[in-house]
């Protein structure tokens, strides 16, 4: 059995003696530090913890690797709960002609934006695609990253969604990182049916979610609901055959236009709505009553120039929220979960703490993993930060741009 001994950590952070549900309005910005602290792995999971003077009480102290984390502060890992890590090719070609003055929908009407992403990822091969993703996943793990959920969406043919979804599969069994598939066959209208959108959505229910279902491929179903995507009405068609397959919702809505999307979620039982940057007050009152988890991915708006999902105001209403990097090629080609505290507390007025939670915690809960990720608790696996030194974990969200973690243990 292997054991860790991590002594001497300067903050040890998010200690949470037990799970109850995702952290809601102050609670967000609540966090227990233990300071001068040592901490315990056995097995890969957390065994104990307290301050450096009661580190006699570890009675056994063979074959123990010792690491001193002197200076440094120790957290959860990030729970990154919206990703889009498997597709092709980059899209730097686009953020040119955004440079230039287009904007993301009006490339994605020309047929640029995921039917460009979709055309590359149908002539690549499963083996190729795999390699990439998990080397992306290599990258968020070196800033961060624990547990990653990933979508499929750049197929929308049955064979290229499920050949996404296998990759996924592969990944969950290849990568040290805990992976939930999220099944994203509605993510845009293939060319071919824009005159028939009616029969892409049978395709989906009719054709690819049997497959999914029977070779166990995904964990959540998801849509693109917006203008110029999948109607309101879409969406309730999809999520009520994706429950009826047994996948819980986790959808993209309100990303540039408010329609409804919201509530046809919290209707389905949605573990998470994500995007918001378009709420209204109706919004604001049907996730204040819910157990759904409102999702912001502030790199998305950084790098598409959109508005910050108002989460302020959600916080006010006593909202869950958690933070998430949307990593994906068109709208947020990083996974740097750091970046995502720094945005949150630059442009979203989030303290560092608040932050903190949104993308530990909370993204466990907006995964389903929070009974084994996203906080110190004995019992829980040890996917957790040991940072470079530094002074206060709110340096963490102030340097931005730099990776203050030192390294990522991964069990
Ligand atoms: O979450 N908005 C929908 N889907 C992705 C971006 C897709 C793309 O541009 O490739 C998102 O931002
Ligand atoms: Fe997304």
């Amino acid at each position: 059995m292997r054991k860790i001994l991590i002594k001497n950590i300067k903050g040890l952070v998010g200690v949470l003696e037990e799970n109850t549900a995702a952290l809601r309005g102050d609670e967000l910005n609540q966090i227990n530090i233990l300071e001068n602290a040592f901490l315990a792995i056995e097995d890969g999971k957390i065994s104990f913890y307290g301050p450096m003077d009661e580190l006699a009480g570890i009675a056994d102290w063979t074959d123990l690797e010792i690491i001193d984390a002197e200076g440094k502060f120790v957290l959860p890992a990030f729970c990154d709960s919206h990703t889009h890590t498997v597709f092709a090719a980059s899209r730097e070609n686009e953020f040119e002609d955004r440079i230039k003055g287009l904007t993301y929908e009006e490339i994605g009407k020309k047929g640029g934006g995921i039917l460009n992403s979709a055309a590359k990822l149908a002539n690549m091969s499963e083996d190729q695609l795999f390699e990439d993703a998990l080397a992306r996943l290599e990258l968020m793990q070196s800033y961060g990253t624990g547990a990653v959920e990933i979508k499929s969406g750049y197929g929308l043919s049955t064979a290229a969604e499920i050949k996404i979804l296998r990759v996924i599969k592969r990944l969950k069994a290849a990568s040290p990182l805990t992976i939930k598939a999220t099944f994203l066959g509605a993510h845009a209208f293939p060319t071919e049916f824009k005159e028939n959108q009616e029969g892409y959505v049978d395709l989906i229910i009719n054709e690819m979610l049997p497959i999914i279902v029977k070779e166990n491929l995904a964990d959540y179903i998801d849509v693109f609901c917006e203008r110029n995507y999948f109607s309101p009405d879409q969406l309730d068609r999809i999520l009520t055959a994706g429950l009826a397959a047994g996948l819980k919702p986790k959808i993209h809505v309100n990303q540039f236009s408010v329609l409804g999307g919201i509530g046809i979620g919290v209707k389905h039982q949605a573990v998470s709505v994500d995007h918001l940057e378009e709420m209204d007050e109706n919004d604001i009152a049907i996730l204040k009553e819910a157990n759904t988890i409102a999702t912001a991915l502030p790199s998305c708006s950084f790098f598409l120039g959109i508005p910050y999902a108002p989460v302020r105001k959600m916080l006010d209403n006593n909202i869950p929220i958690a933070l998430a990097t949307d990593f994906n090629p068109g709208s947020t080609p990083s996974g740097n979960m750091q970046f995502v505290n720094s945005l949150a507390c630059i442009q979203m007025k989030l303290t560092p703490t608040e932050a903190v939670n949104a993308t530990t915690i909370n993204g466990a809960y907006a995964m389903e993993i929070a009974n084994e990720l996203g906080s110190i608790t004995i019992g829980k696996k040890a996917n957790i930060i040991i940072t470079k030194p530094m002074p206060s974990l709110a340096y963490m969200a102030y340097t931005f741009g730099d990776n203050v973690a030192e390294q990522t243990l991964i069990f």
